[in-house]
């Protein structure tokens, strides 16, 4: 075993300690009453950074959370890896639903419980315990060059760090990227995702009359934002799950075979993923696609809120002037942002009903990625993932979006390594969010071979 390995198996209580206290700041991007947690979380970091041996450690501020930089770049003739995390979580709500507090890290079993313990804020630590381990152990040399880029807004789109890549690409030069925002297939199942899905987030809003009406005296005659916002969003999505905004499927890449094949030999139990993961009374979905299909090559559209009119708890009667929902589409490989938004808000228009009218803004978008799995990163990532779960990895995609993956893909043109180590049912967004302490470790561990992997041999 080498040293950085033994300090980090050392040192493991104390990491786990120093995670739970990054856990304690509410770095809660969406909420502006949380705007001071999250540059506390951002300087948090940027201490650690320094205080491992990192180099040029900045926050870089600027509109929005901020970003925050390191380097160390003393491998010469090595490969530089770039290292990305995001700091900022989800709201903790529903809060009653919490067993413990979602701020205070708590540990039962084998698990911390907190928000943000896998989604980002456990997984960052890893690479941060990896880095550490390496620059306080042996030679305090790292066997590859490393920059990190931290950022506090992965969860509301990501939109300042995708100008940042845009803008310095030669900040940010590196062979490849390491993203650690990912999970594992199954537990003890080393994973490397290679895929996500897009998404363009929308709010949709329905005005009728100039001003809220009563009910009695122009029921009948006025037009109800509600029932046409209703209306409207029933005629998104058939009963089958299709999607009926027209041309939106065009673009859909469809799986290969050998792709599909792969897809299937892994061990999936639907039922198990409907009861236990899900625990809804049945699973729902286009027809004519597996789960794992739907779930990694189909577009979808969902609505998350509906804001507007009387939600008191007695009774009003009233016709509101207006009614706004939350939609959102994830979209897969070779779907476009601007496309989509483009079809949806033309077809939005289309149905609009009459007495109503209907207009559409994109809150945020992001763009969908797939990666090829031939080259030396992502060999380097299976080796080391070997090493330490002592079982080959499998590669998946994962319905979900990271926006900087395109980005980094685009701007710095680098692949991108995404091995996480998340679980199925860590409720990630949901209440009682969790990580898997034995991950937390094992993460530690995977981060500090994949970096000596990376290095180029002789
Ligand atoms: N880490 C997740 C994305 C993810 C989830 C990847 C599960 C792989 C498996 C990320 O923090 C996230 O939640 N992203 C948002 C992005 C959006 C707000 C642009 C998402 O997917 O909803
Ligand atoms: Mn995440
Ligand atoms: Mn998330």
């Amino acid at each position: 075993m080498d040293a950085a390995v033994a300090y980090a198996r050392e040192n493991a209580p104390r990491f786990l300690e120093d995670l739970k206290a990054l856990l304690r700041i509410p770095s809660v991007s969406t909420l502006p009453e949380h705007q001071g947690d999250v540059e506390a979380a951002a300087e948090w970091i940027a201490e650690n950074l320094r205080h491992i041996g990192m180099e040029h450690v900045e926050v870089i501020r600027g509109e929005g959370h901020p970003l925050v930089y390191a380097d160390w770049l003393h491998a010469a003739g090595q490969p530089t890896c770039l290292c990305y995390a995001h700091y900022d979580v989800q709201p903790p709500d529903p809060l009653d639903e919490w067993i413990t507090p979602p701020f205070e890290p708590t540990r039962r079993g084998d698990n911390l419980y907190a928000r943000g313990a896998v989604d980002d804020k456990g997984q960052l630590v890893t690479q941060l315990k990896a880095l550490e381990s390496l620059l306080q152990s042996g030679d305090r040399k790292l066997p590859v060059n490393i920059r990190v880029l931290y950022e506090g807004e992965e969860e509301v789109g990501g939109e300042h760090i995708a100008a940042f890549v845009s803008q310095h690409p030669d900040r940010l030069q590196a062979d490849f990227a390491l993203i650690s925002d990912t999970e594992m297939f199954a537990p003890e199942l080393p994973t490397l995702c290679v895929g996500l899905r897009g998404m363009i987030y929308t709010e949709l809003e329905v005005r009728g009359a100039k001003t809220d009406l009563h009910s009695g005296m122009f029921g009948g005659t006025a037009p109800n934002p509600f029932v046409a916002l209703a209306q409207i969003v029933c005629g998104l999505k058939d009963r089958d799950g299709k999607i009926l905004i027209p041309g939106f499927c065009d673009d859909v890449q469809k799986p290969s075979a050998e792709e599909l094949k792969a897809w299937h030999s892994l061990p999936f139990d639907e039922e198990k993923y409907r009861r236990d993961e899900m625990g809804a009374p049945a699973l729902v979905g286009e027809k004519g696609y597996s789960v794992i299909e739907r779930l990694w090559a189909r577009p979808t559209l969902d609505v998350h809120g509906v804001m507007g009119g009387f939600t008191g708890a007695g009774a009003k009667t009233v016709i509101p002037a207006k009614a706004t929902a939350k939609i959102s589409m994830r979209l897969v490989p070779d779907m476009h942002p601007e496309k989509a938004f483009r079809q949806y808000s033309d077809y939005v228009q289309a149905i609009c009903p009459a007495g109503v009218t209907v207009s559409t803004r994109l809150i945020h978008s992001g763009e969908p990625s797939v990666l090829s799995t031939d080259n030396p990163w992502i060999r380097a990532a299976t080796r080391a993932m070997k090493k330490v779960w002592n079982k080959d990895t499998v590669f998946i995609r994962s319905g979900g979006s990271i926006p900087v993956v395109g980005d980094f893909a685009r701007h710095l043109k680098i692949p991108s390594v995404m091995m996480g180590f998340g679980l199925p049912d860590d409720g990630i967004h949901a209440p009682n969010e969790k990580f898997h302490i034995p991950n937390f470790h094992r993460g530690i561990e995977s981060v500090v071979r994949l970096f000596e992997e990376s290095a180029r041999q002789g």
